[in-house]
């Protein structure tokens, strides 16, 4: 199981005790049961990856730029400067930045140059309330994958973050039901479309230690996207313990 925290534009310098405890439950991790990642902002990234690199905790970043290698962009991060940091992943596709304009192109041009820098990818889909009211669930998860996963090789790389926008940041998760289904429409067309047997996909929206207890019953989910409890450990703690522990 994956135990992803993304911190968003959350966190400073102080933020890294509360690492402390994280690492703890880190080494109770017997057989390799969970994986726990952070994806802090990139400010954070390298004192993350110094904290960490003694644990099995592997640090991501949230965006970075297409381009694959360094050029003159303002502003902007690449791939190759996270990996240079230490990062193993980076999330790809969040529907905050895919409501800033990131279009299904724009994605999959970062996917490719991730991917040629070494970093595995954390490919978030989902749809907005009223495509699900329009009952356009599938077909938008269908264009997200296919346009964001076009020519993209080493597919082995790519986590899939299943994150309904409508239930990011709002405390309203999908039904126990509905949530099933979509997770299993996305990875039959992961094995139909793309010959990935045995792809990662994961939930994120609202995760918290409440809700936990519906969301576990789903035992076709990979592993948790958690943006706000992340930032609290104990929460977080909570959220992987209650799953398997
Ligand atoms: P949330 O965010 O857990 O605060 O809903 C999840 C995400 O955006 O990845």
């Amino acid at each position: 199981m994956y135990y992803i925290a993304n911190w968003k534009m959350f966190g400073d310098k102080k933020s890294l005790n509360s690492l402390n405890k994280v690492i703890k439950l880190s080494k109770i991790n017997k057989n390799n049961k969970f994986k726990l990642i952070y994806c802090p902002p990139y400010t954070l990234l390298d004192l993350f990856y110094k904290k960490l690199k003694n644990t099995s905790i592997e640090v991501g970043a949230q965006n970075c730029h297409e381009n694959e290698i360094y050029g003159a962009y303002t502003g902007s991060i690449n791939s190759k400067m996270i990996k240079n940091v230490g990062a193993k992943y980076v999330i790809i596709g969040h529907s905050e930045n895919r409501s800033d304009g990131e279009s299904d192109i724009l994605i999959n041009k970062k996917i490719k140059s991730s991917i040629k820098n070494g970093l595995k990818i954390i490919f978030c889909i989902g749809e907005t309330l009223s495509q699900r009211k329009k009952k356009l669930t599938n077909k938008i998860l269908t264009n997200q994958i296919t346009k964001g996963l076009s020519n993209v090789k080493k597919l082995s790389n790519v986590l899939f973050a299943y994150e309904p926008i409508w239930s990011i940041g709002t405390g309203v998760i999908p039904n126990k039901d509905d949530l099933e289904k979509d997770i299993i429409f996305i990875k039959n067309k992961l094995r139909n479309n793309f010959k990935l047997k045995n792809a990662k996909v994961l939930y994120g929206g609202s995760v918290n230690p409440k809700n936990i207890a519906i969301l576990k019953k789903i035992n076709i989910i990979d592993g948790f996207l958690v943006g706000g409890a992340s930032q609290d450990s104990k929460k977080f703690i909570d959220i992987v313990k209650k799953t398997v522990i």
